[in-house]
């Protein structure tokens, strides 16, 4: 288990100052993303954790800790240098593209090495778009489609990490199954790692290896996705998993409860 993490951060905090008032948005924060492993980030609105992806990714600094990607320290660098190895999901990812360009220019423009025609189309493929797509302005597609189109051009880009900011929260549940399945193939066909941020413990839990719960900037829970859904330790990290249940959304737990079935609420409590 001596392996480098591709992603850590190290004691990250961050406090921004607005009228007076002052947020801690990021509160110590120290995650390890480990080769190939998926690591989820949940926590409600205003929890911190798209302040964390825009550290990692560069596009703020932080007023204490560190970064490293594979071992390698990249604290203070800007964001082109952070965009060599990681290429973030946005939840809307029809305003990610320039609506007037073709993908094929897009995703060509969006690489770092040189054309690789085969590994597009086999890439299409993966997420089930055929190359008709590259001809296409992203106004025609639907918001899964263009959410898997999103996914191509991350993973041709040659991002080593991928950062998802509730990629699929914006997308209706059959969609939003199929980006997260699509999610986890190209994880194993890449060995590619992902940061997947949700406020929705039910599809982390499908996806993730590893999850972090943060609650005003602070991680409150951090283990792997199993021990933390079926043994959670936090009262919050519980108030979300009961969240999920009350909503009837215990799909996403069945993964974890086929191994071990979470305890009903007042058993828990005892634990
Ligand atoms: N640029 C900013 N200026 C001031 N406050 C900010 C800024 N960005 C985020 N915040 C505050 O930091 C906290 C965390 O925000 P955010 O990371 O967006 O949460 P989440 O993504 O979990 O919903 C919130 O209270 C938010 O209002
Ligand atoms: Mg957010």
């Amino acid at each position: 288990m001596n392996e480098i993490p591709v992603l850590e951060t190290a004691g990250l905090e961050r406090t921004f100052h607005t009228k007076g008032r002052e947020v801690k948005a990021l509160d110590n924060i120290s995650i390890k993303l480990m080769p190939g492993t998926i690591l989820g980030v949940v926590g409600e609105s205003g929890s911190g954790k798209s302040t964390l992806i825009r550290h990692i990714a560069c596009l703020e600094k932080p007023d204490k800790g560190k970064l490293f990607y594979r071992g390698t320290e990249y604290t203070g660098r800007d964001a082109a240098y952070a965009g060599r190895f990681l290429q973030m999901i946005f939840q809307d990812a029809l305003s990610s593209f320039d609506p007037k360009m073709r993908f094929a220019k897009s995703l060509r423009e969006g690489r770092r090495a040189a054309d690789d025609p085969a590994l597009l189309k086999k890439l299409l493929s993966d997420v089930r778009l055929d190359e008709s797509f590259l001809d296409r302005y992203p106004g025609s597609l639907s918001g899964g489609q263009c959410q898997r189109m999103s996914i191509v051009r991350a993973v041709y880009s040659g991002a080593q990490v991928l950062l998802c900011d509730e990629a699929t929260s914006a997308l209706d549940v059959a969609s939003q199954a199929m980006v997260i399945e699509l999610l986890k193939e190209l994880k194993e066909l890449y060995q590619i790692s992902m940061i997947f941020v949700s406020h929705d413990l039910g599809v982390v839990s499908q996806l993730c290896d590893d999850v972090m719960v943060m609650k005003d900037g602070r991680c409150v829970e951090y283990g792997s996705c199993h021990d933390v859904i079926c043994h959670p330790k936090d009262p919050y990290t519980r108030e979300l998993l009961d969240a999920v249940m009350e909503v009837g959304d215990e799909a996403g737990l069945h993964r974890h409860k086929h191994q071990e079935p979470v305890p009903a609420p007042m058993e828990r409590d005892l634990l």
